[in-house]
């Protein structure tokens, strides 16, 4: 049975992403404290997780082996920085995507650190060497990017600073590991780190796609949910490679020429907006409505779907 781990976790920014890694780490059982500037905010943070573990629980699908009682007396509020901060062996910041203001919580943090705990930003863009400049502490910060909802997508890209100490990123990796997430190690810091890298490949070729009549909007999403999206959940692009023929020096003796052919015909990056986006926009809204509550009942429905593929995935790994 897991047993609670000793040293204790701060969740800086109690939103949407700062609940779910909430969650993770007390499902991993790490005591957590849930800080924010806005006592609300945590109120309501507490309330939603103590619903969403229940649900969890009763639907048999919470994580890790302590239970949901058990998890929710591990996450406690706190709105003093410092005392948030006491005794922490690591971070992870989850305030809004702004550079400026993310630079400004990490040099108030830098202030009050000791030289152990590691800085961790969940910044879906920001580069790291952008965010941390400067700071005393920077050999001991990293980017942790989840994906949305982190609960249900195990992946976790680890960006470092230049100076990020490779410590850093083997301690972030071993606890992303422990919490029972699917962490890389990015070598470098890139714009879009490596997953939006990847999307915005797929969305730019989609959007030309519908762009020159070539295919409706609806049967695009189709191509990547019945077709391409329903391998990737298990292999990736390299090993589809691999397996599509026999092996992947065998794959680029037969298909090089071909891709390369295609890949020159791509046209520019295009500008998402006009009539294209007027086109795309109906399709969507005639699928899901773009009001608050079709969008909501719709997101429920992924995460459920993602909830039932997670545990798919984990019984075809233990086979
Ligand atoms: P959110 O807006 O839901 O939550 C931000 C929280 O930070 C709020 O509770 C706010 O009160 C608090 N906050 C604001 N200023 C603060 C300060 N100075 N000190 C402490 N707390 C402060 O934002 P969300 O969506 O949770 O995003 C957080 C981070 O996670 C962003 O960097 C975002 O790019 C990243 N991220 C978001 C994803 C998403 O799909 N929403 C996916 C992956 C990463």
């Amino acid at each position: 049975m897991t047993s609670t781990q000793d040293g204790s976790v701060v969740i800086f920014g109690s939103g949407l992403i700062g609940r779910s890694w909430a969650m993770l780490f007390a499902s991993g059982g790490f005591k957590v404290k849930l800080y924010d500037i806005e006592q609300q905010q945590i109120t309501k943070a507490l309330e939603h997780i103590r619903k969403e573990m229940k649900a969890l629980e009763q639907s048999g699908t919470l994580k890790g082996s302590l239970s949901a009682d058990q998890q929710l007396a591990l996450i406690s509020g706190c709105t003093d920085i410092k005392v948030a901060v006491e005794g922490a062996m690591y971070i992870q910041e989850c305030t809004p995507e702004n550079l400026e203001l993310k630079k400004k919580v990490f040099s108030q943090l830098d202030l009050i650190v000791d030289d152990k705990v590691i800085l961790s930003s969940s910044s879906s863009c920001l580069l790291p060497s952008k965010m941390f400049m400067g700071l005393k502490h920077v050999k001991q910060c990293i980017v942790a990017h989840p994906v949305n909802p982190p609960y249900y997508v195990p992946l976790v890209e680890l960006v470092p600073h230049p100076e990020t100490a490779p410590s850093t990123m083997e301690r972030t990796y071993a606890l992303m590991k422990k919490i029972g997430q699917s962490p890389v190690k990015i070598k470098k810091e890139i714009d879009g780190f490596i997953l939006n890298r990847l999307q915005y490949a797929i969305i730019s070729e989609a959007w030309r796609l519908v762009d020159e009549g070539l295919i409706s909007p609806s049967d695009l999403d189709i191509v990547m949910s019945d077709g391409l999206g329903m391998r990737y959940a298990f292999i990736g692009p390299l090993e589809t490679m691999h397996l599509n023929a026999e092996g992947m020096s065998n794959y680029c003796e037969r298909y090089s020429e071909g891709m390369k052919r295609v890949l020159k015909s791509f046209g520019p990056v295009p500008d998402f907006c006009g009539a294209t986006l007027e086109n795309v926009h109906q399709a969507m809204c005639a699928r899901v409505p773009a009001d608050p509550a079709h969008l909501g009942a719709r997101r429920q429905w992924r995460d459920e779907c993602l909830m039932k593929l997670a545990k798919l995935k984990s019984q075809m790994e233990a086979e």
